[in-house]
């Protein structure tokens, strides 16, 4: 496949304390398509993801070398500015992260840091990207209403509407659709084929068949390397490394085994989170804890709890209409 390169990475290392996540990473990322990085949990997909707009710069005791080039120029080096960076290259989490405000000022928020000021200006922008993101219809007679009111799926959408009104050339999204319900999960991939049109789009996904969707090229990680690159029909038709087709086959088995399972269902807000917080300070640091929840607010709220007690969130993911999982680890 030709393409025009947007990213150019060269040999990229990346090491958390004295631990190496990345290992002398070199890919070049094709413009205005998307590009979907698959791979088993702990690979270091998101830690990839993060290295291309710096937002890896926010942990402590990082340590990266080598050079991500964005249209050429090289993002680490020491004169790039990190918020003409960031504008450039917009990121989805795994769970939306809809600000405390409206609607209209979540998707108002950017434009207005940025300099846009009047109210006419702001109501075209703010229509430009719900239209864009797919949220229009369902949001135009509440604008001035909640964020938190919701729901998750349509909370993602709005993140998105969030992302884009920045005017972004890259979206970066890690697992941006897992935690979804099906309908919005199709809404955000609809919404990605539309904008690689217009963006470079970098998705991390667990999901191989959502990979076989949307992707124009695929990058596959193992142990903080990349083992196999290509063409999307390429690489599902023919992969050549041995562990990639122990992948795509699903022969291989993912690495995250929870110590403890809790199942909070039927559990609401503030007991889920006492519950959560004793269970995950019964486990010895490093544990990883699984909590099964049935009510939506848990979802975000949860995490995000447990994240401001000091643990870190490894994974939310839904597993049918009603229950969602939350995997978390004790730090
Ligand atoms: N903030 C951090 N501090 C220390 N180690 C981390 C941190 N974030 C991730 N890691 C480690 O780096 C490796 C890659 O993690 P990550 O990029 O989250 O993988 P993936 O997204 O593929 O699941 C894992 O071994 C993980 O434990
Ligand atoms: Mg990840």
């Amino acid at each position: 496949m030709e393409f025009k390169t947007h990213i150019s990475v060269k040999n990229l290392n990346l090491w958390y304390g004295g631990q190496q996540a990345l290992n002398d990473i070199s890919i070049d990322i094709p413009d205005k398509k998307v590009t979907a990085i698959i791979g088993p949990s702990g690979c270091g997909k998101s830690t990839f993801l993060k290295s291309l707009n710096r937002l890896i710069d926010l942990q402590d005791d990082v340590k990266v070398n080598g050079q991500v080039l964005v249209d050429g120029e090289n993002i680490y080096d020491p004169h790039v500015e990190i918020t003409h960076l960031r504008k450039k290259i917009g990121l989805l989490f795994q769970r939306p992260q809809a600000l405390p405000m409206s609607i209209y000022d979540n998707v108002a928020y950017g434009p207005r840091i940025h300099g846009t000021k009047h109210r006419k200006d702001l109501d075209g922008i703010v229509e430009r990207y719900l239209k864009l993101s797919g949220l229009w219809d369902e949001v135009k007679d509440r604008l001035q209403g909640p964020a938190s009111k919701l729901s998750i799926g349509q909370q993602q959408r709005l993140c998105l509407a969030r992302s884009l009104a920045i005017e972004p050339e890259v979206i970066l999204g890690d697992e941006p659709t897992s935690a979804l319900d099906p309908i919005s999960a199709e809404h955000i991939e609809q919404r990605f084929l539309e904008l690689k049109k217009q963006y470079t789009i970098i998705l991390v996904t667990h999901s191989l068949r959502q990979a076989q969707r949307l992707a124009d090229y695929v990058i596959f990680f193992y142990l903080g390397n990349i083992v196999e690159h290509g063409p999307a029909a390429e690489f599902f038709r023919n992969p050549k490394d041995a562990k990639t087709q122990a992948y795509i086959n699903g022969r291989f088995i993912e690495g995250r085994k929870a110590d403890k399972e809790l199942d909070l269902k039927g559990t609401v807000c503030p007991a889920n989170f006492v519950k959560a917080k004793l269970a995950l300070e019964g486990l010895d640091e490093g544990k990883v804890l699984r909590i099964i929840v049935d009510y939506e607010p848990a979802v975000s709220e949860l995490p995000r709890a447990m994240e401001y007690e000091g643990h870190k969130v490894l994974e939310v993911k839904r597993l049918s209409a009603t229950d969602w999982e939350i995997v978390i680890q004790r730090l």
